[in-house]
């Protein structure tokens, strides 16, 4: 597998990510309740981190990758409650599936984490059954004073192996999708939640 730059990071950070979890609490229950609305299909997420999502959805066959195989194995505890769920240690940008395979692809904050986010998108077009949906739930940096907060974060978020100045303008692969919904999750417009379809 390719390693992902932010490897290293995510795997010094396993045991702590628990203290993380809280800042994207409520945009990933969000995400939970919009997944769970979906028909029974499989669902691939990709940038599982510790698997915290798993123990939520109910309706669908999973697959959940990472490049980190500390946080993977955080997240493999929850293989011996739930049988529909399946763990691989692989990099969304260089996904070893065959085309058309996922009705279902979720990448939740994990965008604006990976080398190169259109590449990334390009590849879960590939897997995606046409008629198949992407949610991407993510930060984007709004047209607001949060936009200076962003340029200000930049040099500690690169420490932190993300970008924090993000555009949805710049991930030019998303033109290969229709876009279907577009969800805020806080009052500044900050986090969305981002529906497509693959035609
Ligand atoms: C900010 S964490 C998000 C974890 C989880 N999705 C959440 O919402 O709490 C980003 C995760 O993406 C993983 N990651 C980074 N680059 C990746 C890639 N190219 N392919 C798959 N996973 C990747 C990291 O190892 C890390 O676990």
């Amino acid at each position: 597998m390719k390693p992902a730059k932010s490897n290293k990071f995510y795997d010094r950070i396993s045991n702590f990510y628990y203290f993380i979890e809280p800042f994207f609490k409520s945009q990933n229950n969000l995400l939970i309740d919009k997944v769970n609305s979906l028909p029974k299909g499989k669902l691939l997420e990709i940038g599982i981190g510790n698997g915290k999502t798993l123990e939520f959805y109910k309706n669908h066959k999973i697959t959940g990758i990472d490049t980190s195989m500390a946080m993977l194995n955080k997240a493999k505890m929850y293989l011996r409650c739930y049988e529909h769920i399946e763990l691989i240690c692989m990099n969304g940008e260089n996904l070893l599936f065959k085309d058309d395979r996922f009705d279902y692809v979720i990448l939740p904050h994990v965008i604006a984490v990976v080398d190169n986010p259109n590449l990334l998108l390009s590849e879960v077009y590939r897997v995606l059954k046409p008629g198949g949906t992407l949610i991407i739930l993510n930060h984007f940096t709004p047209n607001n004073f949060i936009k200076y907060i962003d340029r200000i974060f930049n040099p500690i978020a690169k420490l932190l192996h993300f970008q924090s100045i993000f555009y949805e303008s710049e991930l030019t692969a998303l033109s290969k999708f229709k876009k279907i919904d577009n969800i805020s999750c806080d009052v500044f417009g900050y986090f969305k939640l981002l529906l497509f379809l693959k035609l």
